[in-house]
């Protein structure tokens, strides 16, 4: 207990060195309370700038998804070498210890199966869970163009306010739908409906040509899905490629646990997103992991 016996005067008061107001720099998010920001600097690297999210959610509209079986066994391994880790509350409490410490971007929404629309989706999760599971961000998709366009987006809007009130960010997920070409042009149109609506960044796909230009039109950070799975050195070079041109990392899932050595790869591309590492030097890492975990 602080005592009343040994009060020294206060000596130095650093007259002459100007209080610093230090907003964290992350692209649209300097005007945001100080927990939005704090949630923020976990997602995003306060070094790099950057993001190496593993995703795993996909079990919520498609089942047990190769790969993500058993995400107590596929999943855990490789935790450590994410920044996020983005998937279920019923994956998240289940399948990872809670002596986890990296940051948690939270599905919210579900409501539908890859047997039907997959825009027609619904808020899953009450902000009260999302507070008890300590969640960093919450998310979920816009579908621009889909049948249920717009209750897509009144689910992400809702997710926004409510996140708002207790300082957590949102980060909208652009849903493409099956019809849908992925070009600057959708891409354009969908990203920044996702930032006017107030997400604090956005999860799209990388495309050529033009993905710098979605990213300049776009005032908050954008990181990309991997998508399919692709050989990995394409997948290193997409994810290079999309970070030169302005992304703020990724938000990965089966190029990573589908590939033939998940641990491998996220080292590999936390190397290309966080250290700008070449494709070709960073496929060594991914090799060179490989071999040892063959050995063993
Ligand atoms: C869709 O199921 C989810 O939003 C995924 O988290 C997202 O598509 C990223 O996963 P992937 O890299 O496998 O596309």
């Amino acid at each position: 207990m602080a005592d009343k016996d040994d009060v020294k005067e206060g000596k130095e008061f650093y007259v002459d060195v100007p209080a610093k107001n230090e907003p964290f720099f992350l692209k649209g998010s300097g005007a945001l309370d100080w927990g939005m920001q704090n949630r923020l600097a976990r997602i995003f690297n306060p070094v790099s700038g950057r993001t190496v999210m593993l995703a795993f959610d996909h079990g919520y509209f498609q089942g047990p998804t190769t790969g993500l079986e058993r995400i107590d066994v596929n999943i855990r391994p490789l935790a450590e070498y994410a920044d996020v880790l983005m998937c279920t509350r019923g994956a998240l409490r289940t399948s990872i210890p809670p002596s986890n410490t990296k940051a948690l971007v939270l599905r919210c929404s579900a409501g539908q199966s890859i047997l039907t629309e997959l825009s027609n989706e619904l808020i899953s999760v009450d902000i009260e869970d999302a507070i008890r599971l300590n969640a960093c961000a919450l998310t979920a998709q816009i579908y621009i163009g889909a049948q249920y366009e717009h209750q897509s987006i009144a689910n992400v809007t809702k997710l926004i306010d409510t996140g708002m009130r207790y300082g957590i960010p949102t980060m909208a997920v652009t849903g493409v739908g099956a019809d849908m070409k992925r070009d600057f042009r959708y891409f354009a149109l969908a990203t920044r409906i996702a930032a006017e609506i107030g997400a604090h960044y956005v999860k799209s796909y990388y495309f050529e040509p033009g993905f710098e230009k979605v990213v300049a039109a776009c005032p908050v950070p954008i990181v990309i899905a991997g998508g399919k799975k692709l050989p990995e050195l394409e997948a290193l070079e997409m994810a290079y490629n999309a970070v030169q041109a302005g992304a703020a990392g990724v938000d990965m899932g089966r190029n990573i646990f589908q590939s033939d050595c998940p641990l491998g790869m996220i080292q590999a591309v936390s190397a290309v997103v966080h250290k700008d590492e070449k494709p070709k030097q960073a496929i060594k890492i991914y090799e060179a992991v490989k071999n040892v975990t063959a050995k063993n």
